[in-house]
């Protein structure tokens, strides 16, 4: 387990004041797969103990989710390249349309947009500290949010996704002339893209954040925290679970609790700004909500 992961400030010292007690479970337990055959059934029911062990201690001792979500959350995905490849697979099969971005929710699309676009006014636009040079639209699709929120108020916008023929698709068809104003489309998987240094006034990310582990969010977070320019903000909007975090296993992505996001944001040295929660929403969808955040 990933300790570091649970260093804030205020858990730090608790942390150090349990050091010892840490060291003392890792020495016990090192002499014990010392003297365990490492081929034996009870060396792994050790190793599983152990993990669980260490995941409910630091949840009790410093109340931060996300270092009991973590290891559950790989759990769940029964590992991380079978996550992404599913979400690979799921991906290819559907159209590049707006049908397609909302899967069944096609008619919450309008509403959705003119809530992203009052959520953003809060940040952007006259008397704002924000600037409206450059995006960056993360999970984009075929650019629905592009086109419907980010270039009326953006000089150029740049996309980036897995997907090709949703990239494609946006260039020579669904942005029109607009497309002019698309600075550059990156074909990426968000886990291993690194966006430029101190370019974009915003970096939208919307119902993708989803579909990286918790780990790679955060990672990705700390890369774009990079990659704003000064007075820059990132809003993820997203399903957010009633409680824990919840597995689609259809199109592969994870629901995480408003709470469990938040400490990911956290620990990724962003601060949150704002949070809201999207209105006019049928309700047997999951609630969605919009955070943005700025570099601490
Ligand atoms: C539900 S669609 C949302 C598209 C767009 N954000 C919107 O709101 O219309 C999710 C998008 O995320 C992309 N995506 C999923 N996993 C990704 C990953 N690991 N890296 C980059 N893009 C990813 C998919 O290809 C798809 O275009």
């Amino acid at each position: 387990m990933d300790i570091s992961l649970s260093a804030d400030s205020s858990s730090s010292s608790v942390t150090l004041q349990y050091k010892a007690a840490h060291q003392a479970f890792k020495d016990r337990w090192k002499e014990t797969d010392d003297s365990m055959c490492r081929h034996s059934m009870s060396f792994h029911l050790q190793h599983s103990l152990r993990n669980d062990f260490f995941a409910s201690y630091l949840y009790l001792l410093e109340q931060i989710p996300l270092v009991k979500l973590f290891p559950v959350t790989c759990e769940f995905i029964k590992g991380e390249k079978q996550f992404y490849y599913r979400a690979q697979q799921f991906y290819e099969d559907v159209q590049a349309s707006e049908e397609g971005m909302m899967g069944d929710f096609v008619d919450i699309s309008d509403v959705d947009l003119e809530g992203s676009r009052e959520f953003l006014s809060r940040f952007v636009g006259p008397g704002k500290a924000g600037g409206t040079q450059c995006g960056l639209d993360c999970g984009s699709g075929i650019g629905r949010v592009t086109k419907g929120v980010l270039l009326p108020v953006f000089e150029k916008m740049e996309m980036v996704d897995m997907m090709e023929h949703f990239l494609l698709h946006a260039h020579e068809e669904y942005l029109g002339d607009d497309a002019d104003r698309i600075e550059t489309y990156y074909c990426y998987n968000l886990q291993e893209f690194t966006p430029p240094t101190c370019k974009y006034d915003l970096i939208w990310m919307q119902w993708v954040a989803c579909h990286l582990t918790d780990k790679d969010l955060m990672n990705f977070l700390i890369r774009c925290k990079k990659s704003l320019r000064p007075n820059g903000i990132i809003i993820i909007k997203d399903n957010m679970a009633r409680k824990g975090c919840k597995l689609d296993a259809v199109d592969s992505s994870i629901s995480r609790h408003l709470d469990i996001m938040r400490t990911i944001i956290a620990k990724a040295g962003l601060e949150v700004l704002a949070t809201e929660r999207q209105e006019g929403f049928p309700d047997i969808i999951m609630p969605v909500w919009m955070i943005a955040m700025k570099a601490m």
